[in-house]
């Protein structure tokens, strides 16, 4: 999933929709768990427009991967995964 640079690349969408949905929460979420615990690998965090899925939102993308429906919870896990994978690519702990 880490990019070219080793980043991790996360796209929320800031469409009005999915940020009606709930994705002003999870930006939130992000900017707390990057900032406050800290992934082991770098993130890349950005914003998009309207990616023409709004029934399946809020829809976010880590790296190559659209997630939809994501909730506050939902995104905490896919975190915790994220680090535990990165942390064993890298040989840690
Ligand atoms: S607002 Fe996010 S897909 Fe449309």
């Amino acid at each position: 999933m880490p990019s070219e640079h080793g980043a991790v690349e996360i796209v929320v969408c800031l469409g009005s929709s999915c940020f009606a949905r709930g994705n002003s929460e999870i930006l939130a979420v992000l900017q707390q768990y990057v900032q406050g615990k800290g992934l082991k690998t770098p993130v890349c965090l950005s914003g998009c427009l309207c990616q023409d899925q709004c029934k399946q939102g809020p829809n976010l993308k880590v790296g190559d991967e659209f997630h939809h429906n994501i909730t506050a919870a939902g995104l905490r896990e896919l975190l915790q995964q994220l680090d535990g994978q990165n942390r064993d690519a890298h040989g840690q702990a």
